[in-house]
């Protein structure tokens, strides 16, 4: 846009390097419910007639439906969503449409669009959040009992089960919609009345603004509402945290799926071929999500760095926020689609799972703990069964098949009674504690689950 100081217009490739209305446009139903509530307070303060605001407002509407419809044509030289659908305005109802923009900025409008965009992504992410979490509860409830290796350093640590493992991931998702729903309520005030910097000198009612438009409160620091972004980065931030959730269950797929572990068996539909290897069944959505937790993380940083060497206010370096923010709300939408879609359609290999839970190095700790249980120091037990797991290393005897006697001679106090250990009904029936494997703990919280997602 050029204006009356100007005696040339804006250069081609000044237009080409500063339009967002080709990514902005996304903004356009924020746009339009700022700019009917910012019509109606100007109705409300004497400067717009009834008849003035009527006809913007139903300009506006008609503007708004014509864009869902696909009738709007964008123009690049108008720079941006907001002066688009303003110029739009102007040209279908004349003069009224030349008095929306007093009192207002693109400063305060483009900071008021921005967090209602946030906020109605958040709210569009959040039952995403949640179908995720059902399909892991729903997946969790039916292998609750399939026992596997848990691992540590990616080597069989103890055992678990599947019920377990998948449920851990439930837990993440649930302090993902928390985190969310707290940015929330922080990004909820309107920033609109801000002005270019400094507010007006024509005061319209910003609370009745806020209240229209389902903020909380309005912004108290003009400046700040203009120059900050932090609500933005909260939200990248939250993006990238559930992508990097979703990328841990992506890696334990991928290794679920493979031959060597062969835990569980993806669909056919969320898996691809080989355009060479005819046998190959690629875990690609696991690896795209993988994949994809790059770009939300450099979406976070990419809009911190923009931000940071910034002089209070507006600069237009903050323009930049924009596509970052649209490509982490969308990814993560369609990455938590898909991964809802996969879990509900995945198996777990049961026979798989069992063979490889038999190793009885799974139970090391617990025969450490049979030995505590008899008075033995904690660090001494955990030294004798080091012995005993090196002497059935050396021998080539799994720890469970070495005899009493040879228990007895790296201590007494391995009784006949030790062997007991080995069995898993009876590593799972101990971990009574919250928080532990035991089957009644994961039938408790999937019931928990199912209750609290249940509600709306
Ligand atoms: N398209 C601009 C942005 O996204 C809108 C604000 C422009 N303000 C200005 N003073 N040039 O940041």
């Amino acid at each position: 846009m050029w204006h009356g100081r100007f005696t040339e217009a804006p250069a081609d490739l000044v237009l080409q390097y500063g339009e967002s209305v080709s990514y902005d446009w996304k903004l356009y139903r924020h746009d339009i419910a700022g700019s009917i509530a910012h019509a109606r307070a100007q109705r409300e303060a004497g400067l717009l007639t009834p008849e003035e605001f009527s006809a913007i407002e139903r300009g506006l509407k008609e503007i708004l439906e014509d864009i869902e419809a696909g009738k709007f044509q964008w123009d690049t030289k108008l720079e941006d969503v907001h002066m688009n659908i303003e110029a739009e305005l102007t040209r279908r109802i004349g003069a009224p449409g030349a008095k929306l923009h007093t009192a207002r900025s693109r400063n305060d409008q483009v900071a008021t669009d921005t967090r209602l965009y946030c906020r109605a992504q958040v709210d569009a992410t959040l039952p995403l959040v949640h179908a995720l979490q059902l399909a892991l509860v729903d997946k969790a409830e039916e292998y609750a009992e399939v026992r596997l290796p848990g691992f540590t350093h990616l080597q069989h640590a103890q055992p678990v089960t599947v019920g377990h493992h998948l449920l851990a991931y439930v837990e993440m998702l649930a302090r993902d919609a928390q985190r969310l729903t707290q940015c929330r309520e922080r990004l909820n005030v309107c920033p609109l009345g801000s002005g270019a910097i400094a507010g007006s000198t024509i005061n319209l009612n910003r609370q009745a603004i806020a209240e229209e438009l389902a903020f909380d409160a309005v912004t108290e620091n003009s400046m700040d509402a203009i120059a900050d972004r932090d609500y933005i980065m909260d939200c990248l931030y939250c993006l990238a945290v559930i992508g990097t959730h979703l990328s841990r269950l992506s890696e334990d797929l991928v290794l679920w799926s493979s031959a060597e572990f062969g835990f569980c068996t993806l669909s056919d539909a969320h898996t691809t071929g080989s355009s060479l290897m005819p046998q190959k069944k690629n875990p690609d959505v696991c690896e795209l999500t993988r994949g994809k937790c790059g770009r939300l993380y450099g979406n976070l940083v990419s809009v911190m760095v923009a931000v940071k060497g910034l002089p209070l206010t507006y600069n237009r370096d903050l323009q930049e926020d924009k596509e970052p923010l649209f490509d982490s709300f969308e990814t993560v939408s369609l990455a938590l689609r898909v991964n809802a879609e996969m879990i509900a359609a995945m198996r777990i290999n049961a026979e798989r799972c069992a063979a490889a839970v038999a190793d009885p190095l799974l139970l090391a700790t617990d025969l450490a703990d049979y030995l505590v249980r008899r008075g033995v120091p904690f660090r001494q037990a955990h030294e004798l069964v080091g012995k005993a797991v090196a002497l059935s290393v050396q021998t080539g005897t799994p720890l469970d098949k070495l005899t009493t006697e040879q228990y007895r001679k790296i201590s007494p106090e391995f009784g006949e009674d030790a062997a007991q250990v080995f069995s898993l009904d009876r590593a799972f029936a101990l971990r009574t504690n919250p928080g532990a494997p035991n089957p009644a703990n994961t039938a408790r919280r999937i019931q928990f689950w199912r209750q609290i997602l249940s509600q709306p």
